[in-house]
């Protein structure tokens, strides 16, 4: 039997409610398949901040380092300034464990609305790998004369060669590895940010030597947002720097039916990777059991699928699909026709056959 210890970190809002419809799924996915998931929960979150004053305890991160991989829900409390939290819990575990990819795919499963006019899913099927340590999101800069007439505001972009070119490689390997289009497609803004992306520019052409089975692409940002639009399937694999990745994926999550269905990985091939529903942690629906957990059931087979348990990943994914297709009406809170325990027992149910 196959023995993994993952941590898992609820977190806020409805985090533990989809959390716990995601455990319920491994679990089953655990018994037809024989895997034992040792499960330790951590209290990381807006309350345990309101209370102790502090986002991560010290030895958080050495902590986490023990497990083979972390399973997260959401973080945000609408009682705490935004950005403590954000930057404090879940930047900090993404940075700290130099998780430097998030990998976001964007499927559309039969079944499931997309708002794009006379598309289905033979259209929306492509992965975004976004660069998740760098770039705006690494806090350069600062405030000078802060609330005076004078005041300036800097925030800078970091983007280095190291942490560009693993990522584009990762991007290159994962594109081979899928092995659909073979197609991998930079998105940028050469024409404005001439030097972040003149660096990116440069070291994908040149990473891209090493692989002459892919085909390379490149889109503007903006033309990309309009793409995923007008035409998705277009896309096999983007890669792009760690705000635009954020950007496009929620304009991905929307196309393939909305932030119920949409997750994520956040990856550090060499070290522990931390799987999550892709959207926060929406308070104004907290303990009504009206969240769609599949986000977090996804995150969860994401999770099976990058520990190499591909079978059981799959009977998971395979279970959704029949959910979305046979029983949920729709993919938003309050209108799925089920209680998010139910969509946990639905997709349950199907793994056990
Ligand atoms: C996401 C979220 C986070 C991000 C926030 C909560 C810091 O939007 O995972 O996409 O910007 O990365
Ligand atoms: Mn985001």
């Amino acid at each position: 039997m196959s023995t993994y210890k993952i941590a898992v970190i609820p977190g806020d809002g409805t985090g533990p409610e989809v959390i716990a419809e995601g455990v319920k799924v491994l679990e089953a996915a655990s018994a037809r398949f024989g895997l034992d998931l040792d499960f330790t929960w951590y209290d990381y979150g807006g309350e345990r901040y309101l209370r102790t004053g502090e986002a991560l305890p010290e030895g958080a991160l050495e902590d986490l380092r023990q497990y083979k991989a972390i399973y997260l829900g959401a973080i945000g409390n609408p009682d705490v300034r935004p950005g403590i939290l954000e930057k404090g819990i879940l930047l900090a575990l993404r940075f700290g464990l130099d998780q430097y990819i998030n990998l976001r795919p964007i499927v559309l499963y039969p079944g499931v609305d997309t708002p794009l006019k006379d598309r289905g899913p033979e259209d929306i099927d492509f992965v975004v790998v976004r660069e998740n340590t760098e770039g705006l999101y690494a806090g350069a800069g600062g405030l000078l004369k802060k609330g005076t007439p004078d005041e300036v505001a800097i925030q800078e972009s970091i983007n280095t060669r190291k942490g560009v070119e693993r990522c584009i490689r990762f991007a290159f390997d994962y594109c081979r590895r899928r092995n659909k289009a073979k197609k991998l497609t930079l998105c940028g803004k050469t024409n404005v940010l001439t030097f972040a992306f003149d660096l990116w520019e440069r070291t994908f052409y040149e990473v891209a030597r090493e692989y002459p089975d892919i085909t390379t692409d490149y889109a503007h940002v903006d033309a990309t947002c309009m793409w995923m639009v007008k035409n998705p399937a277009y896309f096999d694999v983007i890669v792009t720097d760690n705000l635009f990745g954020d950007i496009i994926t929620d304009l991905g999550a929307m196309i393939q039916g909305g932030m119920g269905i949409a997750a994520g990985g956040n990856l550090n091939p060499e070290g522990v990777s931390m799987f999550e529903p892709i959207g926060g942690s929406a308070p104004k629906y907290t303990g009504k059991g009206v969240i769609n957990p599949l986000a977090a059931i996804c995150a969860g087979q994401m999770m099976l699928d990058y520990l190499g348990e591909t079978k059981a990943a799959e009977a998971i994914e395979d279970a959704v699909k029949e959910t979305v297709s046979h029983d949920l009406k729709s993919m938003s809170a309050g209108k799925m026709g089920h209680t998010t325990s139910e969509v946990g027992d639905l997709v349950a149910g199907y793994i056990k056959g």
